[in-house]
């Protein structure tokens, strides 16, 4: 394992991940890490990820000094690099100008910069650099503004860049950070899918033996990933639970159904709960407030059914990178607060989770799906929300109203697909306003709802623009909608981004 220390840069998982890009297995850690904790970790190398403070500041975060005599190869980006000269005895100092965006970087042939032309973008984000090397250090790349912009010390193999080579804009930056793992640490590249699947494998079956497992499978693509990985591992031992909250898009109850009991085998328990959650929800309008009993009826019948189970010795959570970091860095302001099943550990009677995937980016969760046997529709599924369909029926959810949300749904999802840009569009869906306007058909007066589509792009849901769908693809949309299903005669497109609107209407 590489490890990242962790000093607060935005950047750190993207270090973490252009490293397992490289096919070397890398976790991001806290910068406060001792010595004694990384030799148990077996780390082969580390890398110091940038961070905002200036070393001399009070309280900025330092690092265990010992981790620089355990002899292993050190990259230090940007306030790591800073680190690295500050406890080697050099000085850093504030930059003449505030260097920010893509510079010129000059480089010279060294091992860390193979099959890195002399000159070449990087990328570039600082106010402090390095104005005194320590003893034994030497300069081995520059830009106008920045005389050290990378340094080495051959002998220990500790070496710092001031910009960011993690991030697209430097254009050689992937193969400098290849080079540092293959050239400079002399490692070899074995993290591949296969070998992740064959010792979480391993670590879960050593970790169960003839034990009980218990998971809530949700459809999505984390859980049915991480149910797959165990079932694998320890067959009939588990269990699955699915419930059916009735809030569901078309076809999709049926679907797990199929998948999971009839082709995968899997040992599944499907709850048809569809009554409890419209009754839970019969007269709530606020969305809150249907997020809020939505999880607590989830929570609800998911304990009815574990009861009948009795004591599991072991839950499976679809817990994935993005979330641990997400759940430790403390939340910002709730702008919705997502369900998720979060709230299970506490109902279910078990002694230990087991989360396979606590370590996996989402895209390398679709890449063991996939090796897993799991159908590119459901390792390759667009997001959807844990509260699904209520929170797209605008106002109170209703039976009647779900249904022709579904039905138009269906009809824009199944449009984008023929037209090939589910891989384009990050998330699209129908909503189904609370207005009613007026329109006429045949020679009818009509006062039915308007419907909205919304389409976006996105990276990871934070922020999102609004999908330029092709003009002729909407008509044929809309077209179809209006015509097949009933009690919809006027459709609206969404464009505004995120911010500021959210993705969801609720
Ligand atoms: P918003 O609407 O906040 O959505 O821009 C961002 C992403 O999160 C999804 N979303 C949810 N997911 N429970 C979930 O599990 C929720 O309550 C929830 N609300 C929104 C949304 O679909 C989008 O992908």
């Amino acid at each position: 394992v590489v490890l990242v220390l962790d000093f607060g840069a935005q950047y750190n998982q993207l270090i973490a991940r252009r490293l397992r890009e490289a096919s070397v297995y890398s976790e991001v850690v806290s910068g406060q890490i001792t010595a004694e904790e990384v030799k148990a970790k077996g780390a082969k190398a580390i890398v110091l990820s940038g961070g905002p403070a200036v070393v001399y500041a009070e309280g900025a975060p330092s690092m265990d000094p010992a981790i620089l005599d355990l002899g292993l190869p050190i990259l230090g980006i940007c306030y790591g690099a800073q680190l690295l000269v500050h406890l080697s005895g050099g000085k850093v100092a504030p930059a003449l100008a505030r260097e920010y965006g893509q510079k010129e970087l000059q480089v010279q042939p060294t091992a860390i910069f193979k099959s890195v032309p002399a000159q070449s973008d990087c990328w570039m984000s600082h106010t402090y650099q390095v104005s005194e090397l320590p003893a034994g250090f030497e300069a081995i790349a520059s830009t106008d503004h920045c005389p050290v912009a990378a340094f080495a010390q051959k002998e220990k193999q500790i070496y710092g860049f001031q910009y960011h080579p993690e991030v697209m804009h430097t254009a050689f930056g992937q193969q400098m950070l290849h080079n540092f793992l293959y050239e400079v640490a002399g490692l070899k590249g074995d993290w591949q899918t296969d070998n992740f699947i064959e010792a979480s494998l391993a670590e879960i079956r050593a970790k169960i033996g003839d034990k009980k497992v218990l998971c809530a499978l949700s459809g999505g693509v984390d859980s049915s990933v991480a149910a797959m990985l165990v079932h694998k591992a320890v067959g009939k031992q588990l269990t699955c639970i699915f419930v059916d909250n009735g809030l569901l898009r078309k076809n999709e109850a049926e679907q797990v159904e199929q998948l999971f009991r009839q082709e995968l085998d899997l040992q599944l328990i499907c709850v048809d709960a569809k009554e409890r959650f419209l009754n839970q929800l019969a007269g709530v309008s606020d969305p809150e407030e249907k997020r809020k009993r939505i999880g607590e009826t989830f929570i609800r019948v998911f304990e009815d059914e574990a009861k009948k189970i009795g004591e599991v010795d072991f839950l499976v959570q679809g817990t994935i990178y993005p979330d641990v970091i997400e759940s430790g860095a403390g939340h910002a302001a709730v702008i919705k607060s997502h369900h998720n099943v979060g709230g299970l550990p506490d109902v279910v009677d078990f002694k230990e989770l087991i989360e396979p995937l606590r370590l996996l980016f989402k895209d390398e969760v679709r890449t063991v799906g996939a090796a897993l046997g799991l159908p590119s529709y459901l390792v390759n599924r667009q997001p959807f929300p844990g509260p699904g369909l209520a929170i797209r029926v605008i106002g109170e959810v209703t039976e009647p109203k779900l249904a022709i949300l579904r039905a138009a749904d269906y009809i824009f999802r199944s449009e984008i697909e023929a037209a090939d840009l589910e891989e384009e569009v990050w998330q699209y869906f129908a909503v189904l306003t609370g207005i009613r306007t007026v329109g006429v058909m045949g020679d009818e007066r009509t006062y039915h709802y308007t419907l909205g589509l919304r389409a976006v792009s996105s990276v990871d849901g934070m922020t999102a623009d609004w999908s330029r769908l092709p003009l002729p693809l909407l008509a044929k949309i809309s077209n179809r909608i209006v015509n097949e299903v009933e009690q919809v005669n006027r459709i609206v497109y969404d464009i505004t981004s995120k911010p500021p609107a959210t993705i969801e209407w609720e």
